[in-house]
């Protein structure tokens, strides 16, 4: 059923080739939005969503880009001003993880995790919040991980991108207070996508027990972009967990982290 907030809006969602990207692309367009920005590198796929969601009546772009080149927010940022589409809905999805210990995994692959999941969503953001707040309006939806809430061993450095992000997005989302803008931090936990298989962890009996489905993660997400939370956890046992470890010692928080996530 369409939402009022959205009913009319253009939304560019990052990551719209796979997984969650996918999902919210669908939600938005169920929401009401009526124009669609689909960013990822894998065209066929993009294509194949645009397709879908056209039949369904919305206006579909898509761009294929690889957010982790060197300016690349830049000139996607650029591209949409020339066709002059006005972003309502950015949802910084695009991002991936690396699994392994920390100094086997190359520097070349984790530089551009680092790029990804932080710079471009930091760029983004930064670029169409300025618009939106020139407007009066808008949703910002920045994706981060339960990952965020305790250092991961493991997932070292794809945790703390997502530290950073949770950190970023709830601090945007006071200066924003008022304006008009919001930009919800949205945090699942282990979610059935590409995730593992591009990460390069086979999943542990806690992530087969407690995954979810992209479609209700982004369902909820949605949810709660619209209701203009600061920050959200999805998945009752995930909020648990990310609870729990407020009266958790760091050390041993990280050694549970350990323990949920290593592959024997
Ligand atoms: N699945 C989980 O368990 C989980 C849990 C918590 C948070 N998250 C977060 O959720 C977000 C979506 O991930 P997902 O789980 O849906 O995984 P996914 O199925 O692997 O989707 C990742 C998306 O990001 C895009 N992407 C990757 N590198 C890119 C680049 N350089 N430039 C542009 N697009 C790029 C991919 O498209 P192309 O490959 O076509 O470029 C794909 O559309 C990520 O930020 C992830 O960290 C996932």
């Amino acid at each position: 059923m369409a939402n009022q907030a959205l009913s009319g809006k253009t939304a560019l969602v990052t990551g719209a080739s796979s997984g969650l990207g996918v999902d919210f692309a669908r939600e938005l367009a169920s929401l009401g939005c009526a124009q669609l920005v689909l960013v990822a590198r894998r065209e066929e796929l993009l294509k194949k969503l645009q397709a879908e969601l056209e039949q369904r009546g919305v206006k579909v772009s898509i761009v294929t880009l690889d957010l982790a080149a060197a300016g690349a927010p830049q000139a996607l940022h650029d591209l949409l001003r020339q066709q002059g589409l006005a972003v309502d809905v950015l949802v910084n999805n695009a991002g991936f993880g690396l699994f392994g210990k920390e100094l086997e995994i190359p520097w070349d692959r984790t530089q551009q995790m680092l790029q990804l999941n932080m710079l471009a969503l930091t760029q983004l953001s930064k670029l169409f919040a300025r618009d939106m707040l020139k407007r009066g309006f808008g949703y910002i939806m920045q994706i981060a991980s339960t990952g965020a809430y305790q250092p991961t061993p493991t997932y070292a450095a794809y945790a703390a991108t997502k530290a950073y992000v949770l950190s970023y997005g709830e601090a945007l989302n006071f200066e924003l207070r008022g304006t008009g803008v919001s930009c919800t931090v949205i945090s699942p936990g282990v979610t059935a996508t590409e995730f593992l298989r591009v990460s390069g962890q086979k999943a542990t009996w806690y992530q087969r027990m407690t995954s979810m489905s992209s479609a209700e993660v982004a369902r909820a997400g949605v949810r709660k972009m619209l209701a203009r939370r600061g920050s959200a956890v999805i998945g009752w046992i995930n909020w648990l967990a990310a609870f729990s470890v407020r009266f958790t010692p760091r050390a041993a928080a990280a050694a549970t982290g350990y323990q949920l996530m290593k592959n024997d």
